[in-house]
């Protein structure tokens, strides 16, 4: 019943975990007990603001282009780049009929006015909440695999093997200096966003293990979704 399909937006400073935790909850595999659900599966569509902008840069596109000297003095890339390129990834047929994860967006009242004009707004706004030595230290040890797209972290996920290790990449905008610049833009923006979605929001702490945060996440989604369903069996 996609009347019961989940909305979510996951929102944190960079470096917070959004992208960790999306892999998490989109991976969760559902267990079946004699035919019981005993443990629920969300199936959403995870929508990455900052991973739509890193695929016009691939591509190497105009978009592309002027979204990387934004990206690059840790600014937000202005409004009318942004906003079509996940308003069109919102709108496709697979995240309304399975529900959606959006990642990082949006970013300010801009982005949030958009989306309330177009009346989306999540069921639940999850806030993640790390401390800035983490962040720091997050994002000096990131790495990418560029053939899976998984996240890693030199200390805390480090790659499986050395196959994996030898390609692993670093992200232009992950050093000590960029991550300051980008966390100023985070402060900058942040309480006009949360203002948008003051009656939805979950505050997180993210400074423990990944598994850790995942549990507490998964414990809100899954009360949110068995008060959905409800909502949608009584009416
Ligand atoms: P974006 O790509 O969204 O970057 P960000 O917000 O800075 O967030 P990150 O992707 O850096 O971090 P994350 O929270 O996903 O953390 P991760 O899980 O990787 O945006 C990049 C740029 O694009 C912006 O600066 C802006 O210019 C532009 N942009 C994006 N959205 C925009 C918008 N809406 N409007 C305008 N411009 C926009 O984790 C980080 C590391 O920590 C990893 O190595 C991971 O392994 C590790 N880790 C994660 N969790 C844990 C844990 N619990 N314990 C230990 N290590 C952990």
């Amino acid at each position: 019943n996609t009347e019961d399909c989940l909305k979510v937006m996951i929102s944190g400073a960079p470096a917070s975990g959004k992208g960790t935790q999306c892999e998490l909850i989109k991976n969760k595999v559902g267990r079946l007990v004699v035919h019981v659900v005993i443990a629920m599966q969300y199936g959403l569509v995870h929508i990455a603001a900052g991973d739509l902008l890193r695929e016009e840069i691939a591509a190497g596109t105009e978009k592309g282009k002027r979204a990387k000297e934004y990206m690059e003095k840790g600014l937000l890339v202005p409004s009318e780049i942004v906003v079509m390129m996940v308003k069109d990834r919102l709108l496709q047929p697979d995240a309304q009929e399975k529900g959606w994860l959006l990642d990082g967006y949006p970013r300010s009242l801009e982005q949030a006015k958009a989306l309330e004009e177009l009346g989306i707004r999540p069921d639940i706004f999850i806030l993640l909440d790390v401390s800035e030595e983490n962040l720091v230290e997050r994002v000096v040890g990131r790495r990418l695999d560029p053939e899976t797209g998984k996240i890693y972290h030199l200390k805390y996920s480090p790659p499986e093997n050395e196959e994996i290790a030898a390609r692993l990449a670093q992200r232009f905008d992950d050093t000590e200096e960029k991550v300051k610049l980008r966390l100023q833009t985070h402060h900058q923006n942040v309480e006009d966003v949360l203002s948008t979605y003051e009656d939805v929001i979950v505050r997180i702490k993210g400074d423990a293990a990944k598994e850790d945060v995942f549990a507490e996440i998964d414990k809100v989604l899954s009360s949110v979704k068995e008060k959905k369903s409800q909502a949608s069996m009584d009416s």
